[in-house]
């Protein structure tokens, strides 16, 4: 009798754990403990192009511990990330080692600690260099630089990474600690190292713990070590922190509250009795705000800058054009400058082209319901994890002509104007998280990439053909593959 009672008792769970529950969105719910899982699992963007096609705009998918709500079309998403109760962070194993498995930083932070030390780098990044040097005197140095390296190539075919990671990281140091570090030091490559090794772990077998958390706990440490690296991103991050609170310690000792010199100093100055913005503990939370802009700000600007670089060996017509406008706008003998902008339209519309065609963060960054919520008519439970299909939105064909193509026309009037607010188009993502470095990116895009293309003309490498395709190995991000490419001296 009790093992019929059992057995039914068994039965009747299994069934309901297996039921996704109805005022979801449709979608697959799968078995418990792992849920639905898709043989092409490992790329999510591709799962969304899936489930976009047997579902439409919205959809459910348990996925190992989590419930995910995809979100397949632009004004759904750009109505969802508008959403107060939309705007957490999901629990996941990568994203609570990066704020120290405490509400901290920038990115992985939610409630008081996120929303005042946004407004807090936010106004950091706006008033920046004030009367002292400006954010543009800052790029425009790491763009010398940048055109001074890549002339000593020679024209023979380089790889243009190591020199722009650096430049990068360069501007968020100055920013941040009122540093700069030569292009050959080995501070600075040992660190840019552990910044690509970090975005390699979390992307590879790493992020089955991101799905499977309860793996962290049975899994033999071999495995989790061996396999998925968690014993190098705990070293890097413990080698980063140590790196930078000697920084902190050492602007304790120096600063002057009424002039500070950078972002920490500015950081110590706000701080008083209790720790800033609500956070638990005020060290924990500085580090963790200077790893965020690191971590957020560095590798992003310095892909997409890659990757107009390929894109110009590929279209060289296009390249001749931004450079006849260069030429037009700008005096021989000086780099352009931001009051040259206006006056480059197309040299701005291929690099929102740039963003656009390669979609760099093509599901941008997961987000989470922190309440419950309706959401197109569906109630959708607190913890969910939001995820967005940018990408498909960049390749929808109702909002651009040539959606496969590169093609800078899609950010122009018929007047050759910039259209600088397109409908379908979100590379820095939207709502309240979207992105806080987006006019500084844009900025070194533009300084750069004119910079180079001023003095350099680039070109495939004879006898080889370069190719647009994505970098398969990086499942979260589209990188570029890497290249090898030519800078011929312009006359
Ligand atoms: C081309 C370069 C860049 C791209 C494509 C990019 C893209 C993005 C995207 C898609 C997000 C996710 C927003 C969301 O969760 O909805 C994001 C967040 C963020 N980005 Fe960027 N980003 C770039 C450069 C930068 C730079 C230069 C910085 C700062 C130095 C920066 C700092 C941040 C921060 C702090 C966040 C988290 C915002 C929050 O959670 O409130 N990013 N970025």
């Amino acid at each position: 009798m009790l093992t019929v009672f059992l057995v039914t008792v068994l039965v009747i769970l299994a069934y309901w754990s297996t039921r996704k529950p109805k005022e979801l969105p449709p979608g697959r719910w799968g078995l418990p403990l792992v849920g639905y899982l898709p043989s092409n699992i490992s790329v999510f963007k591709e799962v969304m192009e899936d489930f976009k096609k047997d579902y439409g705009s919205i959809f459910t998918w348990r996925v190992g511990s989590h419930v995910v709500v995809g979100l397949n079309d632009y004004p759904l998403i750009k109505s969802v990330f508008s959403m107060p109760q939309c705007q957490g962070r999901p629990d996941l194993f990568t994203f609570n080692i990066f704020k120290l498995n405490t509400n901290s930083g920038l990115v992985f932070s939610e409630g008081r600690v996120w929303h005042e030390g946004r407004r807090f780098a936010l106004r950091h990044l706006r008033d920046f260099g004030l009367g002292k040097t400006s954010m543009e005197d800052i790029i425009e140095r790491e763009a010398q630089e940048l055109v001074a390296e890549f002339g000593k190539s020679g024209e023979q075919p380089i790889e243009v990474s190591w020199s722009l990671n650096v430049a990068v990281l360069n501007v968020i140091w100055r920013i941040v600690a009122n540093r700069r570090y030569s292009i050959h030091d080995p501070e600075i490559l040992r660190f840019s190292r552990m910044v690509a090794t970090n975005l390699e772990i979390i992307q590879g077998p790493a992020s089955l713990l991101d799905m499977f958390p309860w793996l962290a706990r049975v899994a033999p440490s071999l495995l989790l070590d061996r396999w998925m690296r968690i014993d190098v991103l705990h070293k890097n991050l413990a080698d980063f922190h140590k790196f930078v609170m000697d920084i902190i310690e050492e602007h304790k000792d120096t600063m002057d509250v009424n002039s500070p010199r950078d972002l920490i100093d500015t950081y110590l100055a706000a701080r008083g009795d209790e720790p800033a913005f609500g956070a638990a503990d005020d060290d924990i939370n500085l580090f963790a705000t200077i790893s965020d802009l690191f971590g957020a700000g560095s590798e992003t600007t310095s892909s997409t800058t890659r990757w107009v670089l390929l894109l110009m060996a590929l279209h060289p017509e296009v390249q001749a054009r931004v450079q006849k406008e260069i030429d037009e706008a700008v005096a021989r003998n000086s780099l352009p400058s931001l009051k040259d902008r206006d006056k480059m339209p197309y040299t701005d519309a291929m690099l929102l082209e740039t963003l656009r065609y390669s979609s760099l963060l093509p599901l941008s960054l997961f987000h989470a319901t922190t309440e419950q919520v309706k959401i197109s008519g569906y109630t959708v439970p607190k913890g969910t994890l939001l995820m967005a299909n940018v990408e498909g939105c960049h390749r929808d064909p109702t909002y651009w002509e040539k959606p496969d193509e590169f093609y800078p026309e899609h950010f122009l009037d018929k007047e050759g104007r910039l259209l600088t607010k397109k409908e379908g188009f979100l590379p820095f993502s939207t709502g309240r998280r979207q992105c806080l470095g987006e006019s500084l990116a844009r900025m070194e895009l533009f300084l750069f990439v004119s910079a180079i293309l001023q003095n350099f003309t680039i070109k495939a490498p004879e006898g080889v053909t370069l190719t647009a395709e994505k970098d398969k190995g990086n499942r979260l991000f589209n990188m570029a593959r890497p290249y090898k490419i030519v800078f011929a001296k312009r006359a």
